[in-house]
């Protein structure tokens, strides 16, 4: 083991869940494990698609995270079994590069995102042998980032079983970057809060240098997850990278009619930053520059004065060259507004914590309305449960994570949640029997969770 422990490390170990994975690992593997690893999901309060923007955001981690149990093997070869039987077990050659396959992602690849990852990061040739024992309790695909979290999991594994030690914020950047070996262009939102959260605390993260605030939440609030039951896998699907080129494509439109060099801007936030513009001035500036009709490739290209080659290759992904039109405007409004919104949310619970919720409630639902009108990243059902959390009673209610369904996040008043969680019940998940059948790991209070940890048994 590592002689100079890295800060990750807490000693405990005695519960019920741990226990149980556990005895999983003696009878998976005849031996006990030599340490356990946790890393939380996360829920987004706001700030939605704009990380990747270099803008903050302001997440908190939740209770749900992703528990591994861990031992060293000589056999050169990294298992893993996972508790839930529909992920099927894995074993890959510790001597073999790995290989991700983005165009078939499978639950193991988030892993071994995390493995290599740390293997580039400290150039090692040939990685410790490992056995290991998976058990999530994020829900899948809900936009609670139960991926990164095991992105998050595996890399402070794939630490720990090397001997190796990274800061938290070197980690969280070491996790952000491997992620995208899957082929998503994340912003580092999810990894950064599953690594840097603690507990009873929200977090305001600042990008490019990643540094994390504490953002005091009022104490009479409450937020409620309620899942839409609709599932969003973001490697999948070429939503969310059509969204992340989009941004690009207008941060290069809005830098060249400011005369600046569009070929050194590639996120929204660099614009203001060089311009040293406000955030009002670059809506101003969105207005005036882009036009609300959508682009395509052709006037894309003679704008900027590149070839369709060019647009191809430096300015889509591998999944997005398909894409034929762009819609700028309303894309960069998104962003621009979003980042605005953050700041607010942070300076309301920074000023008068206990005495804000309105005005919080206020941003969360201008917040939703802009994912859904402008960024186009909400669905039928997350807008229909959207407005029955805030006919239960919600201040706020806001679609959260990458979207296209997934959960919404809810600010509840404490004295209302039961009535709240009522209401909810019977007007979303009861008349409908798969979501019933859902409920209970679908609609739940939280609080924010620690951040990412090591555990040895006592
Ligand atoms: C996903 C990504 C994050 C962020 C959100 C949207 O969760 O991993 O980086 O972009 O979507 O806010």
């Amino acid at each position: 083991m590592a002689t100079n422990p890295p800060k990750f490390k807490v000693s405990v170990v005695d519960d019920e869940r741990l226990q149980n994975l556990k005895n999983t690992f003696e009878r998976q593997y005849g031996g006990s494990p030599l340490f356990y690893a946790c890393a939380p999901g996360r829920v987004n309060l706001i700030g939605e698609h704009i990380d990747y923007c270099g803008f903050s955001v302001l997440p908190m981690a939740i209770e749900q995270n992703i528990l591994a149990a861990v031992s060293l093997n000589n056999s050169g070869t990294i298992h893993l079994f996972n508790i839930n039987p529909l992920y099927s077990n894995i074993t890959v050659s510790t001597s073999e590069e790995i290989v991700i396959d983005k165009n078939n992602p499978k639950w193991y690849y988030y892993f071994l995102c995390g493995v290599k990852g740390i293997q580039e990061k400290f150039g090692i040739s040939r990685l410790q042998g490992m056995s290991c024992v998976i058990d999530g309790n994020i829900p899948p695909s809900s936009g609670l980032s139960s991926s990164s979290a095991l992105v998050c999991c595996a890399g402070l594994i794939t630490m720990e079983a090397n001997q190796k030690s990274l800061s938290k914020v070197d980690l969280a950047e070491t996790c952000t970057k491997c992620e995208s070996y899957i082929g998503t262009e994340g912003g580092g939102m999810d990894q950064s809060i599953s690594i840097l959260a603690e507990k009873e605390t929200a977090k305001l993260i600042e990008f490019g240098p990643l540094r994390t605030t504490d953002v005091p939440l009022p104490d009479s609030a409450v937020f409620v997850i309620s899942n839409s039951c609709v599932e969003m896998n973001k490697a999948a699907s070429s939503h969310y990278n059509s969204r992340v080129v989009d941004c690009r494509i207008a941060t290069k439109l809005l830098a060249q009619a400011k005369g600046l060099n569009q070929k050194e801007f590639l996120k929204l936030a660099q614009v203001p930053t060089e311009m040293n513009a406000s955030l009002e001035e670059m809506l101003a500036l969105v207005e005036e520059v882009l036009h609300p009709e959508p682009y395509s490739r052709d006037e894309i290209c003679k704008i900027l004065g590149i070839t369709s080659q060019q647009f191809s290759t430096e300015l889509l992904s591998a999944n997005t060259q398909h894409v034929t039109h762009f819609k700028l405007y309303q894309r960069a409004k998104h962003a621009y507004g979003e980042a605005a919104r953050v700041l607010r949310f942070k300076n309301v619970c920074d000023c008068a914590p206990n005495d804000s919720m309105q005005l919080l409630g206020d941003l969360m639902n201008q917040s939703h309305a802009s994912c859904r009108d402008l960024y186009e990243c909400s669905c039928p059902e997350l807008d229909q449960l959207v407005d029955i959390c805030l006919k239960s009673g919600a201040v706020g209610s806001r679609l959260t994570g990458a979207g296209w369904g997934g959960c919404a996040v809810s600010m509840v008043h404490r004295d209302k949640v039961q009535s709240f969680l009522q209401a909810v019940r019977e007007a979303y998940y009861l008349p409908d029997p798969r979501r019933a059948a859902m409920e209970k790991q679908s609609l739940f209070v939280s609080k924010p969770g620690g951040g990412a940890a090591i555990y040895f048994e006592k």
